[in-house]
């Protein structure tokens, strides 16, 4: 492929925190690499749940909500590679980044009006534990999405004993997702 469309949807609520930097690490890398990359902060937009009532399935139409998914629906639409840089909340990803998931459902693939076309994804996590396996239900839920929606899980990255803003840079793993972004040719 040419040229790949990354997507990064950067999960916390904290501006500029570690996700958001592991983010930004990779956006850099894969701008070396001359990738086109869109970012959104996803928690400055307003997304609400599904609610399940399969507007979007039974008449295929757009989700009733029209809110800030339409900002984010163009960018999933086009991107080749998606990656989701996210805090550690409750072992889980923040209920903004689950919103965006839930809101997944309208590219459902067998019964979704519209699919999405995304080939890799790739996970950025960061979180106060110390203990890496803590990481394990957020690693399998990022798995199982990934691999209802098509896409191969090329990497998950994880930050533990990542707590105050600004931690993850004495990790040693920005570079490290900076090499990542490089790598996606
Ligand atoms: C509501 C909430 C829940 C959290 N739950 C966890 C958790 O379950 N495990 C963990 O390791 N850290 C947890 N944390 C800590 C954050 O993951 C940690 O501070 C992280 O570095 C924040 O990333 P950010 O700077 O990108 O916002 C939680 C923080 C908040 C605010």
């Amino acid at each position: 492929m040419a040229n790949k469309n990354v997507l990064v949807l950067a999960g916390s609520p904290r501006k500029n925190g570690n996700s958001e930097m592991m983010a930004d690490a990779f956006i850099k890398g894969a701008e070396k690499s001359g990738r086109t990359v869109h970012k959104i902060r996803v928690a400055a937009l307003n997304i609400h749940g599904c609610t399940a009532c399969n507007q979007c399935w039974n008449l295929r139409q757009n989700c009733i909500f029209d809110d800030g998914m339409r900002e984010i629906e163009p960018l999933l639409e086009a991107a080749d590679v998606l990656v989701i840089a996210t805090p550690l909340y409750w072992s889980m990803v923040p209920a903004q980044v689950k919103a965006v998931i839930d809101r997944l459902y309208q590219y459902d693939p067998a019964n979704g009006a519209k699919h999405l076309h995304i080939q890799e994804s790739i996970l950025l996590a960061c979180g106060e534990t110390a203990d890496a396996s803590d990481f394990d239900m957020i690693k399998k839920f990022f798995t199982m999405v990934s691999a209802f929606n098509g896409m191969k899980v090329r990497d998950m990255i994880v930050s533990p004993a990542t707590n105050a803003k600004g931690d993850v840079a004495a990790t040693g793993l920005l570079s490290i997702i900076e090499k990542l972004g490089e790598s996606i040719v």
